[in-house]
């Protein structure tokens, strides 16, 4: 990596919750939350998920050990400061709760982090969200229990410490990060998601491949300037074991993903890979962080006028994070390539090893990408979500409000830039 631009930093940090995985895992969550303790907890999950039965799966299990639960299936796909707000009015006002369960995609994960956090610990929403948006205030003492059980292969939210949400008002994504925000523990059942249609695989697929490769290409650690103890972030740059995970999750997705897509209601062994390689890139990224396709995936996702995707809730346009973060990808990867190109060689070798050897190095990751999500159906860039020549200059502050992550990128972007990686990625082929 940029080993050239060393600072003094020697640090890393690198976490992640106890994870039981398997299939069958599920029916082992009523031992598991017996172990903490907890008479009474709130499940939250989305209504699609609800309907599908999972989250009475788990109330018969805890009622097994005892355990009394009530399930909120009240989550919205792809949470917003509203939504976030309802789920915790609602905790609040049925509480006290002893734990909560998240079962469901990122979207439920999420908002479950959320509610744990005001329910548990006090205060609004703003006060914990990131600044400049919200105060950026810590949580004061422990959170609640919190078991997440992931229903897509997707966000490694059960695994990190951020919780991602729309600010309705301000047409903007943001987050909260803080290490207690992380579950207590995952249970993480591939059989879960052999219900996920083909257009919810491959968008939750691509945000695997885009944590692996962002995470993988991430500003090395040492490059920072040195913190303090109290400083240290959740996102720290590429390190060690960050990219052992980032590695491994490349394998498991170039040998799965397609088959998870196209054969996903009977192929066990793809969705078993793909639920594996989702949780290894969490492990990735939960730590050392993601840079410009996941910046510019904000305001792709957040000033969405009129798409409608196949396999989502109909009622509302949307841009699926998955989709979001994949549209800019090849023109970012083509934008960093000179800032490590063995890293991005090394990337395209694991995504794609019978192309590693061919055409311009600089645009074998690209077209690794570009072959993937023409095969997935993911659109043709952001022209095909609605977006025009004309849209870019209302789209580049919403990425430039990304410097966290912009931090982590391995060259840093300038407006310009990213204005030209929006306009080269209104059609990617
Ligand atoms: N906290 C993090 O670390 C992190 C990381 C990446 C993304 N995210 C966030 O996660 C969210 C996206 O989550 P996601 O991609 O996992 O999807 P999701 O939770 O938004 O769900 C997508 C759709 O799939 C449906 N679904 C979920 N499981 C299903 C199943 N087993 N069978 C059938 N349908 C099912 C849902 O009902 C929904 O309609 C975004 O809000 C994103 O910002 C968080
Ligand atoms: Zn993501």
């Amino acid at each position: 990596m940029t080993e050239g631009s060393r600072t003094d930093e020697t640090i890393f940090t690198w976490g992640a919750p106890p994870l039981k995985f398997g299939a069958g895992a599920l029916d082992e969550i009523g031992y598991e939350l017996s172990q903490f303790d907890v008479e009474r907890v709130l499940i939250l999950t989305d209504a699609k998920v609800n309907a599908i039965g999972i989250p009475q799966r788990i109330e018969d299990q805890l009622a097994k050990y005892g355990i009394a639960s009530e399930i909120f299936d009240g989550v919205h796909v792809e949470p917003t400061d509203d939504s976030i707000d309802k789920a915790a009015g609602y905790a609040r006002e049925q509480g006290p709760w002893d734990g909560f369960v998240a079962v469901g995609g990122g979207s439920s994960i999420d908002t479950a982090k959320a509610v744990n956090l005001i329910a548990t610990d006090g205060g609004e929403l703003m006060d914990y969200i990131n600044a400049p948006i919200g105060r950026a205030s810590s949580p004061r003492g422990r959170l609640k229990p919190l078991v997440a059980v992931p229903t897509t292969a997707g966000t490694g939210s059960e695994s990190t410490a951020v919780c991602v949400l729309d600010i309705l008002s301000m047409r903007v994504k943001t987050g909260i990060s803080h290490w207690r925000l992380r579950p207590t523990l995952a249970i993480i059942d591939p059989l879960l998601t052999m219900s996920l249609p083909p257009e919810v695989t491959a968008c939750s697929g691509m945000d695997i491949v885009c944590h692996a490769l962002e995470s993988y290409t991430a500003r090395w650690y040492e490059t920072y300037a040195r913190k303090q103890a109290e400083e240290r972030v959740t996102y720290c740059g590429s390190n060690p074991i960050s990219d052992m995970w980032s590695e491994q999750a490349m394998r498991l997705a170039a040998r799965s993903f397609r088959k998870a897509v196209h054969h996903g209601a009977d192929d066990v062994a793809a969705r078993s890979d793909m639920m594996l390689a989702a949780t290894f890139a969490g492990m990735g990224i939960g730590n050392s962080g993601v840079h410009i396709p996941h910046a510019n995936a904000y305001p792709i996702a957040g000033m969405v006028r009129n798409f409608h995707p196949d396999g989502y809730p109909a009622d509302e346009p949307i841009v699926p994070h998955g989709m979001s973060v994949s549209l800019t990808a090849p023109q970012a990867f083509r934008f960093t390539f000179d800032s490590a190109p063995e890293r991005h060689l090394t990337a395209a070798a694991l995504l794609a090893p019978e192309v590693a050897d061919r055409g311009d190095p600089s645009e074998r990751l690209p077209s690794v990408l570009i072959d993937l999500m023409r095969d997935i159906g993911i659109p043709n860039g952001i022209g095909a979500v609605g977006y025009t020549e004309d849209d870019i200059a209302d789209l580049v502050p919403g990425t430039m409000k990304q410097q966290r992550l912009l931090s982590i990128a391995p060259r840093t972007p300038s407006e310009d830039d990213i204005a030209e990686i929006f306009t080269r990625s209104i059609e990617n082929w």
